[in-house]
């Protein structure tokens, strides 16, 4: 449940609130209420080409749509082994071309911002959109379905719900055996008052079967808003919808009687499979409990829950037996110990299937804020980014909190830094972690519908994949900041070195603190030196390496500070010099004058000077700097 970004719950109320408007005049609208909608968790690496291939598959799906007549389901692919793009769309079957083709453009203008240059899912009443880099149409049933229900309730409750499931039942049951899995209907409830509208669809890429199991997912999905008097269900392969307002015509309606026949709907032979029913169920439970037996005998322990790895859906976070994680992690041995930091240590973990894991322990003993972190954790899990940890899940027990991370297979930056790996990282990969770390931190500040700020960004927090694409670690400091809230904190939660001065000082909290760590670990990704490797006499510790830099820079004598482990004839000194410039601007004790991560990811992306770029800081910039970081404000 709750799969789809958090973001939908506002979506829900937003619902809610156009629900009457939308119904109103059903017969030429197009439905642009939106149900529900989700990200996709990877952008593609070039985000260039992708966006190229996004225009041309929408290009090729409004000409299906406007060239073919009553054409209301379309898919388009363009089938390239770099950047892939699969786009599957359709109307509601009682839609007319002009209201089918509104929807559409509204959902294509919705999914430009849903996660920019990545695609998703956008769902409204009366239209669906998916993108994705990889084949989808014959999905029914993914994580990420539920339901958005009416707040009315029904005048006689308990006879609009018996009736109006009695009639969803029989949709479920005929829509899958009717051509183009499509039916609306209307019925008439028996108490004299109320009609019920209803539509069952499935994409008609789908297979009867896997419609068959969407709608029952579906129907048990809806059946939660009776006694109200709208609800809907949404999934990827199919969508269900009743109310007692009219949302399509009288005359768009089917007679689905004669698609209920053998297997039977209504009352009689119902009653008569009820009965073959429970039969069938002491045979089934005799079937369980010698399953269950076999289970417990087998091995005792309860297998961990859900695939982590190879599925681009969203989904909420995995909770794991503490006890599957005691054993990855061979009873948190010392062995297998990567790390500890002030109130934590971490593990390596291989689960049962083979994969390998970082579980993270918190020695974290106040009740209270045990509960903060559960409902942080909630939130975080649904973070999702190329350049940022993905948490898996968490196990709750007694007074263990774990958290299970992705693992990094080159481990933190410091050690390529400063560290035993000391010299491995040549320019290229340098400037690409630089630009890694910028995107993840942009991500987190504007892109997600929270804006969260990481207060801890320093060296050990970034860790490094097999290719050396950086991802941000540690969330357990984040604090999630309300939209509207003011960025003031007292509470300090970084790390001596890294800590922008007003933080450090007056606790001012706000996302340009993250802008200068990120800008001290530039100077350390630079010179290949500690910040804070003079940890003598008073004020901030970092003065050392960015005190240098800066006097470095006033006397234009920039590449005295580069890591002498780096071959001077493989770095372009431009280019360092302008990162060196970058990282100053960043660090500047007003932060109002250190760019936002957006505008940094624009001046390391394009070549433009750094100092031009730092103070037109109301970013009315290139319409790449949008692709990157405009995002609707929903708040
Ligand atoms: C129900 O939704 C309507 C808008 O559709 C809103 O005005 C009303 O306050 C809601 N009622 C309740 C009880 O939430
Ligand atoms: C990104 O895509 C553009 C346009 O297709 C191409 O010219 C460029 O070489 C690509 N860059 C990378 C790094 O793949
Ligand atoms: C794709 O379309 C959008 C909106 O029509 C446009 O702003 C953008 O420049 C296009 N991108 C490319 C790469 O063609
Ligand atoms: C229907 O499609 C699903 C998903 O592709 C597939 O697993 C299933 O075998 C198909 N069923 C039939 C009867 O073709
Ligand atoms: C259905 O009724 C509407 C008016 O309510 C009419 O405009 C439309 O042509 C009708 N459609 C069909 C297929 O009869």
């Amino acid at each position: 449940m709750g799969n789809f970004l958090p973001f939908s719950r506002l979506m829900v109320m937003i619902a809610f609130l156009a629900v009457s408007i939308s119904f109103q005049s059903a017969n030429s609208d197009p439905q642009i209420t939106l149900v529900n909608e989700g990200c996709n968790l990877y952008p593609p690496d070039n985000s260039t080409a992708f966006y190229i291939n996004f225009n041309a598959t929408f290009a090729d799906l409004r000409n299906q749509l406007l060239q073919e007549n009553n054409k209301l389901f379309a898919t388009a692919q363009i089938n390239r082994p770099s950047n892939p793009v699969f786009v599957l769309f359709h109307c509601r079957d009682y839609l007319s071309t002009a209201d089918c083709i509104t929807c559409f453009n509204t959902a294509v203008s919705r999914m430009q911002k849903c996660s920019p240059g990545a695609g998703g899912r956008v769902i409204y009443d009366g239209c669906f959109l998916r993108l994705e880099g990889q084949i989808f149409y014959d999905q029914a049933v993914v994580p990420g379905n539920g339901q958005v229900c009416g707040n009315q309730t029904a005048s006689q409750p308990t006879i609009f719900r018996t009736q109006t499931e009695a009639f969803l039942q029989d949709l479920k049951l005929a829509t899958p055996r009717i051509n183009g899995l499509f039916a609306a209907s209307k019925r008439q409830l028996s108490n004299g008052g109320d009609a019920v509208y209803a539509v069952a669809q499935c994409a008609k890429s789908v297979n009867r079967s896997s419609c068959q199991d969407c709608l029952r997912v579906a129907y048990g999905n809806i059946d939660i808003c009776l006694p109200n008097t709208d609800g809907r269900a949404y999934d990827t392969g199919c969508f269900l919808r009743y109310s007692t307002t009219a949302f399509f015509a009288d005359n768009q309606t089917i007679n689905i009687n004669p698609y209920l026949g053998a297997i039977g709907g209504s009352s009689n032979k119902t009653k008569a499979i009820i009965l073959g029913a429970v039969g069938g169920v002491s045979l089934l439970l005799a079937i369980l409990a010698l399953l269950l037996w076999y289970q417990l005998y087998k091995k005792p322990q309860k297998a961990e829950k859900g695939n982590i790895f190879g599925t681009t859906e969203l989904r909420g976070p995995v909770t794991y037996d503490y006890k599957v994680l005691k054993s990855a992690t061979k009873d948190f041995s010392e062995e297998n110990k990567q790390g500890e930091g002030g109130f934590s240590e971490v593990y390596k973990g291989t689960m049962r299937n083979g994969k390998v894991v970082a579980v993270k322990k918190l020695n974290i003993t106040s009740g209270r804020a045990k509960t903060e972190f559960v409902s942080e954790v909630k939130l975080i899990s649904n973070v999702h980014h190329r350049n940022l940890v993905r948490l898996l899940g968490y196990a709750n027990k007694g007074t263990a909190l774990l958290l299970v991370y992705e693992y990094m297979a080159n481990g933190s930056l410091n050690s390529f830094l400063y560290g035993e790996k000391r010299g491995y990282l040549d320019w290229k990969k340098r400037f690409n972690i630089i630009i890694g770390i910028a995107k993840g931190l942009a991500y987190l500040h504007e892109q997600y519908h929270a804006c969260i700020i990481h207060r801890d960004i320093k060296s050990s927090n970034i860790l490094l994949d097999r290719d050396f694409h950086p991802k941000i670690a540690d969330f357990g400091l984040a604090k999630l900041l309300p939209g509207d809230q003011s960025h003031l904190s007292t509470r300090f939660a970084g790390t001596l070195g890294y800590t922008a001065p007003e933080y450090a000082v007056h606790g001012h909290l706000s996302e340009k603190v993250d802008t200068y760590g990120f800008g001290i670990v530039i100077l350390e990704i630079i010179s290949g030196s500690r910040s804070n490797n003079t940890a003598v006499g008073v004020g901030p510790v970092s003065e050392f390496l960015l005190g240098k830099a800066r006097k470095l820079h006033e006397t234009n004598t920039h590449l005295q500070l580069v890591d002498e482990t780096l071959d001077p004839n493989e770095y372009n000194v431009a280019e360092v010099k302008k990162v060196m410039e970058l990282a100053l601007i960043c660090t500047q004790s007003q932060p109002s004058e250190r760019p936002a991560m957006s505008e940094v990811v624009t001046m390391l992306s394009h070549d433009q000077p750094i100092k031009e770029l730092c103070h037109s800081s109301n970013s009315n910039t290139s319409s790449d700097t949008r692709l990157l970081t405009d995002e609707e404000d929903t708040h």
